[in-house]
């Protein structure tokens, strides 16, 4: 829907009311959604903007056109996301005329670069109507009169509900940010490599939910803020937890090794020596 048309509706509203969100087009809460499967190919797609003013492209029944990311080169495929997979790739895309327009816009941040995910994996379960949660990707960089500066190295925020049931598996929010510090030179007709941190936020726990088991909330997933907490990244402690286990066996080796080297230097030292060599000390002495 175009935005004048929903400003024109807003003003009949009477006072906001708090509500679920997303909710499908028919502004239902999405439930009987198909759970993705860990590792399932999530693909996303991206706003379609005109190349004069940034302004979304409208089919004729004044719906946002959608279209898939870019093809990488790497793929030959449309950037896609393995669901709940964190995972560091890169994605090179080809410059067109039209993608170097679209970049000059979101570095100057005239318009997003907005595309958005399923939030069920249902096949055609956006044309169809469904929910999904937005995913901007926030380029940074300078636009030259010649070029562009573009920093490609992009970390990939994607928080699911926590992963213990399987039927939640869906998305909770998105982002995606340009994270180095340095940028790449682009003309038109460039190849232009994305390196992609993805990372999956798969264990924060929502605060202030109405109902925290979806069983009795009528929810698809457990509502509330799901806040990063103040002490902990809240990623998947897999990882965590391996190393947690090489740095104990680590220190134990070490202080296994320091004390025992320790123990017979004092033993020496005091000339303590094992029990069955006591009368050739004593001998000795
Ligand atoms: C991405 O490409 C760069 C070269 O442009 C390469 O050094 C790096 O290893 C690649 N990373 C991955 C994860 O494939
Ligand atoms: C950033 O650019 C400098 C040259 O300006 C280069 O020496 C350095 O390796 C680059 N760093 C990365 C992480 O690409």
């Amino acid at each position: 829907m175009k935005l004048s048309a929903i400003l024109i509706g807003a003003s009949l509203l009477s006072m906001a009311k708090c509500q679920f969100f997303p909710l499908n087009r028919k502004e239902e809460i999405p439930v009987n959604l198909v759970p993705y499967k860990l590792g399932q190919e999530v693909y996303i797609d991206c706003i379609t903007r005109s190349i004069d003013n940034g302004e979304h492209k409208f089919d004729e029944q004044e719906r946002i056109i959608y279209a898939p990311f870019p093809i990488c080169k790497e793929t030959n495929k449309p950037l896609s996301f393995q669901y709940g997979v964190s995972e560091d790739f890169n994605c090179t895309l080809s410059i067109s005329d039209e993608l170097y327009h679209l970049f000059q816009l979101y570095i100057h941040e005239d318009a997003p670069f907005s595309c958005r995910l399923p939030l069920s994996s249902e096949a055609n379960y956006l044309e169809k109507g469904g929910a999904y949660v937005p995913l901007t990707f926030n380029f940074r960089g300078e636009i030259h009169d010649s070029h562009l500066d573009i920093d490609t190295a992009l970390n990939v925020l994607l928080t699911k509900p926590a992963n213990s049931n399987p039927e939640e598996n869906t998305f909770i929010s998105s982002i995606a940010y340009s994270s180095g510090t340095n940028t790449t030179r682009i003309v038109i007709g460039d190849s232009m490599t994305l390196s992609l941190a993805v990372r999956w936020l798969d264990q924060i726990v929502p605060t202030g939910s109405q109902a925290g088991h979806i069983k009795n909330n009528g929810l698809p997933f457990s509502d509330g803020f799901y806040r990063f907490p103040m002490n902990f990244v809240p990623i998947s402690y897999s990882w965590f937890i391996a190393y947690l286990a090489i740095v104990s066996l680590a220190t134990a080796v070490l202080v296994y090794a320091f004390s025992y080297k320790h123990i017979t230097h004092s033993a020496s030292k005091h000339k303590y020596k094992p029990l069955d060599s006591e009368t050739a000390v004593g001998k000795e002495d």
